[in-house]
């Protein structure tokens, strides 16, 4: 957060505080505003001007604030502080970096009162000039490079509010972000630094319809349920049922350079775990720490409310800022539930007049201008970059027609249902194929079939009749019992088992199975479309369903999945499951 340029401005006297909720009369400030309440000086935000009276939101404790006691704005709207050192970082809802906190107070939980900038302003970073004196530097226009973490080079940009013009300066060597690097002829100076509201998007050309996948190694996902490079996801789900491992899952394996990862307000243990386990997990597509392309802000349920309400823009802003140097940013918001009830909380502090279940009226609103920022962009600089949003939804009872369900569900292109009696059953990762859905598989399928396989989008659909036809089937089953179906039907049960066994159960803690890359989850369903072929071949040549069912290499399909060397086992069992089906006929 940055606390630059406070012109003199006249003080406001706070003359209510409730909760969060913060009023003070005389204040001279603007809607957005950052200011500082009370003697403690906390940090908050205007949201609400009417006549004299200005309401803030504050981003801490108030319970020792009280009225009569003065209020002073910034001039400036809530903003981020954007340059090298956002990655390997953990923040609260305010870009406050849990770390500094941590050394300044002694607990990784906010003080009050306590400021500390975004970004670390006394380090200095090897600064790699891309332009010569000379140059003519657009906006957005990459002007050099810093190697940000071992993973991630940093491209240092002229900020989106610059004019832009000939370069008639360039430093090289080391420099700390607000030390100048680049000068341009009409005076403007470039940093590494630059600063950014954190409710308004970042500037681009063009957002653009998606045609790459966000591969995420999970089998049900990337095979059913794909999620676009700048697509839209939201993972709603009861209690334990998955919301978490499943956004953990797509942090580490997802084909994204950037991970932006927002704990918005879980319970307390549960954000202290990702606070821990992150920095020790490991990018298995480099080897090097996940931390050095992700940036984890983490705001717990015990935090501030207000400043869980900002968590998720501050989250999408530092996303838009790695897009716009062309890479593809993924960010994880879990719950967005949380955020919601945030927004709930402080409505009816203020108020106002409330929509569903006690949500304010704008709660659609928020949730689609959220959304709305991911996408595939060609950037200002023209580059393309993406965001691609996930939301988990925490609904209370696990029950979806709630408003931040419904709300988001209208919003978001794909939807990954978590189901509670899946869970129940152990069935992992508990998405339920029945509810879930993708709007992005047509667009998606050119991609998969230059990639893996040119018939993708005939096994998909394959699987999907199957899996269908089981459904219908299941419920005759409830009612006479699996004996009393015909042959044929039976033997659909059996080829469906294995889709749910060992294609849309996916070990997460296995080590092998935990990724499954395309190809892998192309070949296990070509198997079970195999061991299919075959045994609908035999049972017309009249061997009886229980004989088919028995063969001693169909259970090995469930194995595919632990297989490292999966292409040779997968050849193997093809033609074991052949021979074998052959042979009673
Ligand atoms: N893909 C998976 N593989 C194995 N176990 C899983 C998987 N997904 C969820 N689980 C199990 O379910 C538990 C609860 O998941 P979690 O993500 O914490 O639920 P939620 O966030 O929805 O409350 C996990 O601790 C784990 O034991
Ligand atoms: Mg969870």
């Amino acid at each position: 957060m940055s606390q630059t340029a406070q012109t003199v401005r006249e003080d406001g006297i706070i003359s209510s505080v409730s909760g969060p909720v913060v009023t003070a009369r005389d204040l001279d400030a603007r809607m957005n505003d950052v200011v500082y309440v009370g003697d403690e000086g906390l940090m908050g935000e205007v949201i609400e001007i009417e006549g004299d009276t200005t309401t803030i939101q504050v981003y801490e404790e108030t319970s020792g604030i009280s009225p009569g006691e003065p209020v002073e704005s910034t001039g400036e709207p809530l903003s981020v502080d954007l340059g090298p050192g956002l990655l390997d970082t953990i923040y609260d809802g305010v870009q406050r970096p849990l770390d500094v906190l941590e050394d300044k107070m002694g607990s990784p939980y906010l003080d009050r009162g306590v400021d500390a900038p975004g970004i670390e302003l006394d380090k200095e970073w090897e600064f790699e000039p891309e332009v010569e004196e000379g140059d003519v530097v657009e906006t957005g226009d990459v002007v050099g490079i810093v190697e940000e973490t071992v993973t991630i080079d940093h491209k240092v940009m002229v900020p989106p509010d610059y004019e832009g013009g000939e370069v008639v300066a360039v430093e090289s060597g080391s420099f700390t972000v607000d030390e100048t690097v680049v000068e341009l002829d009409n005076g403007e100076e470039v940093q590494m630094r630059q600063e950014w509201p954190v409710r308004e998007a970042r500037p681009t050309v063009e957002k653009k319809t998606p045609r790459t996948p966000l591969v995420s190694g999970q089998r049900i996902l990337d095979g059913l349920f794909p999620i676009a490079k700048g697509g839209t996801a939201a993972i709603p789900g009861p209690f334990g049922s998955g919301k978490t491992v499943t956004q953990h899952q797509l942090a580490k394996y997802a084909d994204a350079d950037i991970i932006i990862y927002v704990g918005c307000g879980e319970r307390g243990n549960e954000m202290t775990e990702v606070i821990d386990d992150f920095p020790e997990l490991e990018d298995p597509s480099t080897g090097n720490p996940l931390m050095a392309r992700t940036s984890l802000i983490a705001n717990t349920s015990n935090m501030p409310v207000a400043a869980r309400e900002s968590c998720v823009y501050t989250g999408i802003t530092i996303a838009e800022f790695y897009r716009d140097m062309g890479y593809d940013v993924a960010l994880m918001a879990d719950s967005t539930s949380r955020w919601a009830e945030a927004m709930r909380e402080i409505s009816s502090r203020l108020e106002e007049m409330p929509g569903e279940e006690g949500y304010p009226a704008y709660l659609a609103a928020r949730l689609s201008q959220f959304y709305e920022r991911a996408g595939y962009f060609e950037n200002v600089n023209g580059t393309e970059g993406s965001v691609s949003a996930i939301g988990a939804v925490s609904p209370p009872g696990g029950d979806f027609s709630e408003p931040v369900t419904q709300n988001t569900l209208r919003i978001v292109k794909t939807f990954w249902a978590l189901d509670a009696d899946l869970a129940e059953r152990r069935h992992f990762p508990s998405i339920n194929w029945n509810e879930s859905y993708s709007l992005y598989k047509d667009q998606l399928d050119p991609w998969f079939q230059d990639e893996v396989a040119d018939d993708w989008p005939e096994k998909r659909q394959w699987a999907v009749d199957v899996l269908d036809e089981e459904t219908e089937l299941q419920e005759i089953v409830q009612l006479v019992g699996k004996d009393a179906l015909p042959e044929d039907q039976q033997l659909t049960l059996e080829v469906a088992r294995y889709l749910r066994e060992a294609y849309l159960q996916q070990n997460a803690f296995h080590p092998v199975d935990t990724y499954c890359p395309p190809e892998k989850t192309y070949l296990m369903l070509t198997t079970i479309q195999t061991f299919n072929d075959e045994a609908f071949d035999a049972l017309e040549a009249g061997v009886p369903v229980d004989e088919i069912i028995d063969i001693d290499a169909a259970p090995n399909i469930n194995r595919i999945g632990v297989q490292e060397d999966y292409e040779e086992y997968v050849d193997e069992l093809k033609s074991e499951i052949t021979e074998q089906l052959r042979s009673l006929y």
